[in-house]
């Protein structure tokens, strides 16, 4: 997946300013807890007459998304329902995070590389405040990070562009030198409408489903080794414009 033009959009980049990150599902793999958390409390509340979501429901309508969206999806008729339900429901998932979570493998070898490059950082995300605060704290990432945008502090949530611009804007970074790593559908889509290249995750999301949204370039994790050949590219191209000292 690594197109002449896909890698050209992360080239243009140079000089590289900033890496603004998605939470769930790119920082860390927790999408399994809140499917699980998603599927025992609809189930226990005999939601669709007690047939318990599929992995797909769950993709498709609720993975990456803002609970005031989820809850009225769920509950088209009672919103006031539906967001007890998500508070229920991330209290649950935060007590199987705290025993649970796991980093998305290579996480902290692209942690390194953001440090050694001396670029700003931010995390973006649709969850919580308390969930986005426990996952990076967890992860050990909570001294990493310049900023932390929610979309709780945003008008519109993702996959509307504003949490990116805020995030941008918190950082006092151009949209032209950042890029974005997201693994949801709606978060690839933000990225993009907010006017930066994204790379896509497939944590959790098949690959066919987040080209949708199109992304910059597609990994399975920071392992990948289709990553770190374009971050070589990358580092290439700034060397060659750098003046020399
Ligand atoms: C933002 O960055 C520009 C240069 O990119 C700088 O001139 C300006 O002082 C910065 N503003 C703040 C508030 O740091």
């Amino acid at each position: 997946m690594l197109s002449s033009s896909s890698t050209f959009s992360l080239f243009k980049l140079v000089p590289l300013e900033a890496v603004l990150f998605d939470v769930d599902g790119t920082l860390c793999d927790s999408d399994p807890l809140h499917y699980y958390a998603f599927r025992e409390m609809l189930q226990e509340i005999n939601f669709n007459d007690g047939v318990p979501i599929t992995e797909e429901f769950f993709v498709k309508n609720i993975a990456g998304k803002h609970n005031e969206d989820i809850a009225l999806l769920l509950f088209p008729d009672d919103l006031q329902r539906g967001l007890k339900f998500m508070d229920d429901k991330e209290a649950m998932f935060r007590r199987l995070a705290s025993e649970q979570l796991k980093p998305v493998n290579g996480i902290y070898k692209l942690k390194k590389w953001v440090e050694d490059h001396g670029l700003k950082r931010a995390a973006v995300t649709n969850a919580p405040r308390a969930n986005a605060e426990l996952m990076i704290s967890l992860l050990g990432l909570s001294d990493f990070f310049d900023a932390v945008i929610l979309g709780d502090d945003c008008e519109r949530a993702k996959p509307h562009p504003e949490p990116y611009l805020k995030a941008l804007e918190a950082l006092n970074v151009s949209k032209d030198h950042t890029f974005v790593c997201e693994d949801s559908v709606s978060g690839i889509k933000a990225g993009v409408a907010a006017g930066m290249p994204v790379i896509g995750l497939t944590t959790r999301n098949p690959e066919h489903l987040l080209m949708e949204a199109k992304p910059t370039l597609i990994i399975k994790d920071y392992e990948d080794p289709k990553l770190w050949a374009a971050l070589e590219e990358l580092d290439k191209q700034e060397a060659a414009v750098k003046p020399a000292a």
